[in-house]
């Protein structure tokens, strides 16, 4: 009784496709889009499609279910869920906290540029007539007013939908945005596929490239897979925690990880056909890294002529969703956690943490003009979440799950509602040694390289 009155006075999912459709809402977003391509295009193309799999599959995996588990068996916010004892808060709940908030702030940025271009291609394209797609971007991100003023309106997109809780938000948005995202993603593949040239981009992505393995390094590949799989998944900060804790007991937790994993592969993959070949096709680098989307593409979009523009606002459109999304996901972690553990509701929550999302996320768009000088703020809110909080809370969790929660009662929690009962053994060896193992490499290996010592 006391289990489903605290259920009640919970947010919770309103149907299953909901729940799913918001999970892979928040998987799905820039890190598939403009990551994953040129990541995979610089780690040896197939051979790092094929670690990256593997990775998905034995340690994506394992962090999602992990993380669903823990938040439907604590059933709260990322502070409470993470508390050990009555009182005593843990430092996983804080990381928590912290890192969805250091992501968000840029990721916003990024979502400003978006919206920017969207915009553009949406009033005709002449923002880029001049052809200088490198001086167009970095005119724009260095302009300060206008990349501020595109960094708030898609903050305020992702306040508009958080402002009304889960059902009627955030599983309505994600609901109609995600089956229409696989639509745009795979309409622009094929756009791509059909360019003269494409082929080339095809090689590039799935036949083995043995040379730039070599030279990349096979520790190299296994560490940039697993950071990819990290973020692309969005483990490794409580958000599947949270969201988590709004599913009833009649989900399965393992089926759904199985989803999320899959269709934000697919989605990965797709955008590597969407982008890799017309990149190919119209003869630029494929590893032009951030830039890729913004001074690649609007050349892409070019050679189709009058057609290119409206491809131009499909792709837009379909990224704006990804970001948006995710965006919302991270929002959502922090609004969640000031809405219960204050006295204020869920309209004040949302505004006091929009508005302290809304000052850093102009500082790291100011950054980028630079207006602090050198210091890049995006960059080194990356670097910081990913080589180091990302991989640090998700050896915490495990750890966290054993002590606290304990492998048994983890595994009933993971299982209800389960026919197969007879992984579970292997999921609990996986989550007491190989995760936090392999993840403590990730994390060794990303700091020895982001110091610049080479393994
Ligand atoms: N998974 C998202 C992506 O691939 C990014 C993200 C990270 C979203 C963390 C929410 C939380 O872009």
């Amino acid at each position: 009784m006391a289990d489903l009155m605290e259920q009640k006075s919970r947010g919770a999912w309103s149907s299953k496709f909901g729940f799913l459709m918001a999970a892979v809402g928040s998987a799905v977003g820039l890190g598939n889009i403009w990551r994953f391509p040129y990541i995979a295009g610089q780690y040896g193309g197939a051979l790092f499609l094929i670690i990256y799999i593997v990775v998905v599959a034995v340690l994506g995996f394992t962090m999602l279910t992990m993380e669903f588990t823990i938040g439907r068996y604590k059933n709260a916010n990322v502070l409470d869920a993470f508390a050990m004892g009555k009182k005593k808060r843990s430092p996983i709940g804080w990381l928590c906290i912290f890192t969805p908030f250091l992501i968000v702030s840029y990721y916003n940025v990024i979502g400003g540029w978006i919206i920017k271009y969207l915009v553009g291609y949406i009033g005709g394209g002449s923002f880029v007539e001049s052809g200088d797609y490198q001086g167009v971007f970095g005119g724009f991100t260095s302009d300060p007013l206008w990349s501020s003023v595109f960094t708030v309106v898609f903050l305020a997109l992702s306040a508009g939908v958080l402002i009304f809780g889960v059902k009627k938000g955030i599983e309505k948005v994600s609901k109609f945005l995600m089956p229409a995202l696989f639509f745009i993603v795979i309409f622009v593949a094929i756009v791509s596929l059909t360019m003269p040239g494409a082929v080339e981009g095809l090689k590039y992505l799935f036949v083995p490239n043995f040379e730039s393995m070599q030279e990349a390094g096979f520790l190299n590949i296994l560490n940039a897979a697993m950071g990819q799989a990290f973020f692309s998944l969005s483990v490794g900060m409580g958000i599947s925690v949270t969201y988590g804790s709004y599913l009833k007991k009649d989900q399965n937790i393992p089926k759904s990880a199985v989803i999320v994993c899959v269709l934000d592969t697919c989605v990965a993959v797709f955008a590597g056909l969407a982008i890799i070949p017309a990149v190919f096709s119209v003869g630029i680098e494929p590893t032009e890294g951030a830039g890729l989307i913004f001074v690649a593409l609007p050349a892409v979009f070019k050679s189709l002529g009058g057609f290119g523009i409206v491809v131009a606002v499909l792709f837009f459109v379909l990224v704006l969703f990804a970001a948006w999304t995710s965006a919302i996901s991270l929002l959502e972690v922090l609004i969640a956690a000031v809405e219960e553990k204050t006295p204020l509701g869920r309209k004040s929550s949302t505004a006091l943490v929009v508005g302290v999302v809304l000052v850093t996320s102009l500082l790291v768009s100011l950054s980028q003009g630079g207006v602090f000088g050198n210091l890049d703020l995006l960059t080194l809110f990356d670097n910081i979440t990913n080589k180091v909080l990302l991989p640090v809370t998700g050896i915490l969790m495990c750890v966290f799950l054993v002590a606290n929660i304990g492998v048994k009662n983890a595994q009933e929690e993971l299982l209800l509602n389960c026919k197969h009962h007879s992984w579970a053994k292997v999921w609990g060896f996986a989550i007491k040694y190989v995760t936090p193992l392999l993840v403590f490499f990730i994390f060794v290996m990303g700091i020895l390289g982001w110091i610049g010592v080479t393994v």
